[in-house]
Parts: structure tokens; C-alpha cells; sequence
């Protein structure tokens, strides 16, 4: 039961033998990364999306930042993103001496506006970032037969993604590659992690090498060749067993997270269905071919003062609801490293306006009625 008086954010949680299984693993004997544990979580993420093949990274950043090694991005390249995301969307090609060219996205879904994406394509860009916010999948089509036109490689960002699906297929499966997060405030959780799923087969050999620090390890272990030595670029982006124990504790029961984080969902958008009616708020409203996984409830509200007044209010009163990214394009770091297309009036207008509600997997419905009434009261 959540403490009456105040209402995380978000919180951590156990879906199942998460603890049993990392006590497996130290059992077994064996801590270090690729083991069973490594194995089954890999496999299952490769039957869901359909992938020739998934690796375990230490986090998201991680699996975004081997997916920038793998594509050879270079000095000067560009790479078309939203604004609107976490960082690491964009630091992960920037590592590499990219230039990260920040495009609008669409009111509706949060998600880069596809039919802005072309006119930012140059003859330096050479990928697309897709970042699925809130589990709302991007305008895949459009964006592959954009990608497929100038010869551009596709990367979905999923940090936020897994069990949501966009025309029925499991987000992950559309890109050349995708990245996810299994960090504590995701829907799957292992603390920190994440996971690159190769959905083109000939990438998939080097992505094993450059993730084991540039070395044909797992090819050593296969029996592949007899013997393990340096032969391309890498770095250490293998999670440890333990890890990787917790995780497979929460994906086989991924089914019921998913489940119940929706329930929330939809009794928050039942519940608020008035106050949009009456034009006080805007609330999520995914187009019929996404199907969303419950990872976040967001409202849009008039401007930014009735937004922070909003959170204040509401914080006050033991809701820890919370404001989401501040757009890229207008942080130091994005200035000095990044560039803008054309205006990015949406991703402003609506960075202001987002507040995030609670939403956890052991919120219960009184939580979610405590937290619709005070957002109500503040309409009133
Ligand atoms: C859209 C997006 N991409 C990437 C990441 C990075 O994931 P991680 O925290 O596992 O490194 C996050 C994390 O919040 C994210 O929200």
C-alpha cells in the first residue's frame, strides 16, 4: 500500500523471482556478463520483436552508444533526432563527432514529426533516430521509406518502449537497430540497463565484437575461431549476470506489468475524460495503430504558468507529479553541439505545458482516484 501521504513519482519494484534468480546466479558461479541468465533475456527480447539478435548492454546509453560504433558514425556526419528526448539520444553520436540536427515533433504523439523529417536530410545526415515517447511508436513507415530513399540507417530509441507495438509489431523490429533501457524508472526494470536489438544480420557479428571491447570473444566461446584477440574497435558494454538475473525476473512477467500499468492509463484518461472535455487539459491520445504500454500519463496544460502552478499544487499536496525533458536544442551543450531545423515551436510549446502523473506498477487505485482529485480540485 502506498504511504497515504505522499505519492511517488515513480518507484521501484519486484514482479517476481528477481531475487531468487540473482541468488541462482551467484550459486552458479558465474557474475560476469553472457551467462545463462544474459541468455534467456536475450532470447526472449529476440522472439518478441522478431530480431536476429539482441545483446545485453550495462544501459540504454550504452546500447545507444555501440549502435553510434556500429554504424561507423564519423566526424561531421548528421543525425536527424527530436529535441524533445533524454540526452543520451543525442550524446551517444556526438561521442562519435556528429552533429545532432534537431527536428519538430507532432502535438498528438510527442514523436519526431515524420513529414518534417525529409527537408532536414542532407548529403552529411546519415541516420534517423526514432524516440518512441511514452511508448507511442513513431510514424515508422514514413520514416523507413525516408531512411530507404537517401540510404540513411534507422535507430529507434525504445528506452521507453518495450511491449508497446505500432501496427501490431512489437516496437524494436523496425529499425536497422534499437535501443532500450531497463533503467529503474522504466517499465522493465534492472536498476541500470538496457538492451540493442540487431535487426539487420550483418551487423550483427561486429555488434558482439565492439560490445566485448573490440575483441572476437564471443566468437572464442563459440568455438568459432581458436583464438580470442583484438580485432576492432570497442568498449565494455556488457551487463553483468546479476543483472541480467533481475531482469529475467521482470520479463517473464512483462505480460503483467504491461497490463497493469495500462489499467492505470486508462482509469486516468477515464477519469480526466471530463476535464478535456471542458478544454482545461489535453491528455494523450495515441493514433488506433499505436498501441501504448502504460510507461507514462502525461496532461498538456494552457502555458507554462499553469503548468508550474499545477505541480505545485499538486506537490503540495503529497503528488509528486513532474515536468519531462527540457528540449535539447536550447541546453548548452545542444547549442554548442547540435543544430536546429527550422523552428522547433511544437517541441517548445509543449515542453512547458507537460506535467507527468504518478504512474507505478504497485499504484493502486485509490492512488490514482487521490491524485485525479487533486488534479480536478485545481481545476475546480
Ligand atoms: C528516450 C531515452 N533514451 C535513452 C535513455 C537512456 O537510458 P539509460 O538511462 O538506461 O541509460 C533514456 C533514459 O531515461 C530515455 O528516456
Amino acid at each position: 500500500m502506498t504511504d497515504k501521504k505522499n505519492i511517488p513519482f515513480g518507484k521501484p519494484f519486484i514482479a517476481g523471482k528477481e531475487l531468487y534468480y540473482i541468488a541462482q546466479a551467484v550459486m552458479e558461479g558465474h557474475l560476469s556478463g553472457d551467462g545463462p541468465f544474459s541468455a534467456r533475456c536475450e532470447n526472449w527480447l529476440e522472439r518478441h520483436i522478431g530480431a536476429p539478435k539482441a545483446l545485453l548492454t550495462p544501459s540504454g546509453t550504452d546500447a545507444l552508444e555501440l549502435a553510434a560504433l556500429l554504424l561507423d558514425i564519423g566526424p561531421g556526419d548528421e543525425v536527424i533526432m527530436p529535441s524533445f528526448t533524454f540526452v543520451s539520444t543525442a550524446t551517444a553520436f556526438v561521442l562519435r563527432g556528429a552533429v545532432p540536427v534537431f527536428v519538430d515533433i507532432r502535438e498528438d504523439t510527442l514523436n519526431l514529426d515524420e513529414r518534417l523529417v525529409e527537408a532536414a536530410v542532407t548529403p552529411r545526415t546519415r541516420a534517423i533516430v526514432a524516440v518512441h515517447y511514452g511508448g507511442c511508436g513513431c510514424e515508422m513507415d514514413a520514416l523507413r521509406a525516408i531512411a530507404d530513399r537517401h540510404g540513411l540507417a534507422l535507430v529507434e530509441d525504445a528506452a521507453h518502449a518495450l511491449g508497446a507495438s505500432y501496427r501490431d509489431k512489437p516496437l524494436g523490429g523496425f529499425g536497422d537497430l534499437a535501443c532500450f533501457s531497463f533503467h529503474e524508472t522504466k517499465n522493465v526494470i534492472s536498476g541500470e540497463g538496457g538492451a540493442l536489438v540487431v535487426n539487420r544480420p550483418e551487423l550483427v557479428e561486429r555488434a558482439a565484437v565492439i560490445r566485448q571491447k573490440g575483441t572476437n570473444r564471443q566468437q572464442f566461446l563459440a568455438g568459432q575461431t581458436d583464438k580470442y584477440t583484438w580485432v576492432d574497435i570497442g568498449s565494455s558494454f556488457v551487463a553483468s549476470e546479476i543483472v541480467a538475473a533481475f531482469l529475467w525476473g521482470q520479463l517473464e512477467r512483462v505480460e503483467e506489468i504491461t497490463a497493469k500499468r495500462m489499467n492505470i492509463w486508462r482509469q486516468y484518461h477515464s477519469a480526466l475524460a471530463p476535464l478535456a472535455k471542458r478544454g482545461e487539459v489535453s491528455l494523450p491520445e495515441p493514433p488506433a495503430h499505436c498501441h501504448v504500454n502504460g510507461h507514462i500519463f502525461y496532461l498538456l496544460v494552457r502555458d507554462e504558468n499553469a503548468r508550474n502552478s499545477l505541480l505545485r499544487q499538486l506537490n503540495g499536496q503529497g503528488v509528486n507529479a513532474v515536468f519531462h525533458y527540457v528540449p535539447l536544442h536550447s541546453s548548452p551543450a545542444g547549442l554548442r553541439y547540435g543544430r536546429s531545423h527550422g523552428n522547433l515551436a511544437v517541441t517548445e510549446s509543449v515542453a512547458q505545458r507537460l506535467l507527468r502523473l504518478p504512474l507505478f506498477f504497485d499504484m493502486e487505485s485509490d492512488d490514482v482516484e487521490r491524485v485525479v482529485a487533486a488534479v480536478s480540485a485545481c481545476h475546480a
